[in-house]
């Protein structure tokens, strides 16, 4: 444990409840949740003032740079028990070659987060709420990622583990769960199909798929406010995600609210541009069509298994900070994505997993398009490891 210091509260939380991100309907905080009554993600509610936001901003500096540095704006009621691993406190890296000309292109790297990936920071904070709420157990469907990030977790938790990965989930994926002790049920050829077959499954496991319960959400939110912190307490005029689940764009708009509610960011938010592969791009498809939610797509292909989501539970989440932000979606080609790679790794000196390459070339696209301005500052997110896929 490296944070000592107790809250710069009165010692209690500043999480006070749930929130149904459909209905606005309260729940209990300490409770085990899973999705509303209405059939949507809960979200964590804080009680958050103004007053509090300067010493909250003095308290940071004393602290580690890593995620839990954020203790007040984080769910958690047992701190000494969080399950911890080294998670956060990624670089944020100005890129000055291989990027559209006359534009400020940050990057945030997630790649060196513990498992290779961002998908660290949300199970960090799901599974020391799992544990500190009851679970003996926990599970969920996955391609690649997320399932080792939880597969780790739970190890260091101590709790049992069960992961279903479709059948032609990267093999490197299924041994990186099996080595942290997790049980692998290979079964059906996406997402959706390997979730149905972990439901049919019996057992005391919780169920940490993206947003169907409240707390990865928290763990992602981190992102955002490290970015802030990162570019001097201020915001970039826009945020490139490579978007399957969503968790990151949701976690990050919950961020700069929670910011602004303690008065320490004001203006304009950045406009947050959801990337896609154009085998699977459901939130693409909705947001140009003007939907409020995005219907299931079809036939996912692609071999970018992170943004290989045919269906986001919060998908009306992820619609509505696009629109609100003035942002947009865009749809990448599967066959662009190796070159980017290559050209990345030799222009750049960048090693970029596969979602961060999509990215990179919706900015691209974005700057084309004259959309993305000379002399506008964009974070472009590198979400995970290569080698995770090898
Ligand atoms: C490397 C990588 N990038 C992006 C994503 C999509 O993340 P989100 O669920 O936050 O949209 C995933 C999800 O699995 C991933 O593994």
């Amino acid at each position: 444990m490296s944070v000592a210091d107790p809250p710069i509260s009165t010692g209690e939380r500043w999480a006070d409840r749930l929130i149904c991100s459909k209905t606005g309907e309260s729940g209990e905080l300490d409770r085990p949740e899973f999705l509303s009554p209405a059939g949507a993600p809960w979200l964590v509610h804080y009680r958050l003032d103004a007053a509090a936001g300067p010493a909250f901003k003095a308290a940071l500096a004393e602290r580690p740079w890593n995620l839990w540095r954020y203790r007040e704006l984080l769910p958690v009621k047992d701190w000494d028990r969080r399950v911890e691993l080294g998670e956060g406190g990624t670089p944020l890296v100005r890129l000055e070659r291989a990027v559209p000309a006359g534009i400020e292109v940050w990057l945030k790297d997630e790649s060196g987060n513990p498992t290779g990936s961002f998908k660290a920071r949300g199970l960090a904070l799901a599974i020391t709420r799992a544990r500190e709420l009851g679970a003996v157990g926990v599970q969920l469907a996955s391609a690649g990622n997320a399932a080792i990030a939880m597969a780790a977790y739970a190890a260091a938790a101590g709790l049992c583990c069960r992961v279903a990965v479709p059948v032609d989930a990267p093999r490197t994926v299924i041994e990186r769960c099996r080595l942290h002790g997790a049980q692998v049920i290979v079964a059906g050829r996406n997402l959706a199909e390997s979730g149905v077959e972990l439901a049919r499954r019996e057992g005391d496991f919780w169920e940490l798929s993206t947003l169907k319960e409240p707390y990865r959400a928290e763990g992602k939110k981190t992102m955002g406010l490290e970015i802030v912190e990162q570019l001097g307490w201020s915001l970039p005029d826009w945020i490139v995600y490579p978007t399957g689940g969503g968790t990151g764009i949701v976690g990050m708009d919950k961020a700069f609210d929670e910011l602004e509610a303690l008065g320490l960011l004001a203006g304009r938010r950045p406009r947050f541009v959801a990337v896609q592969m154009a085998g699977c791009a459901p939130i693409v498809r909705a947001f140009e069509s003007g939907l409020e939610h995005a219907p299931p797509w079809e036939s996912p292909r692609s071999r970018v298994w992170g943004l290989r989501v045919p269906r986001a539970i919060g998908d009306f989440l992820i619609l509505r900070a696009l629109r609100a932000t003035g942002g947009t979606a865009v749809a990448v080609e599967e066959e662009r994505i190796e070159i980017e790679q290559k050209r990345l790794a030799c222009e750049a000196g960048l090693l970029v997993g596969p979602e961060g390459a999509a990215a990179m070339l919706a900015l691209e696209s974005l700057a084309a398009e004259g959309r993305i301005e000379r002399g506008q500052r964009v974070v472009v997110f590198q979400t995970g490891h290569p080698g995770n896929y090898a």
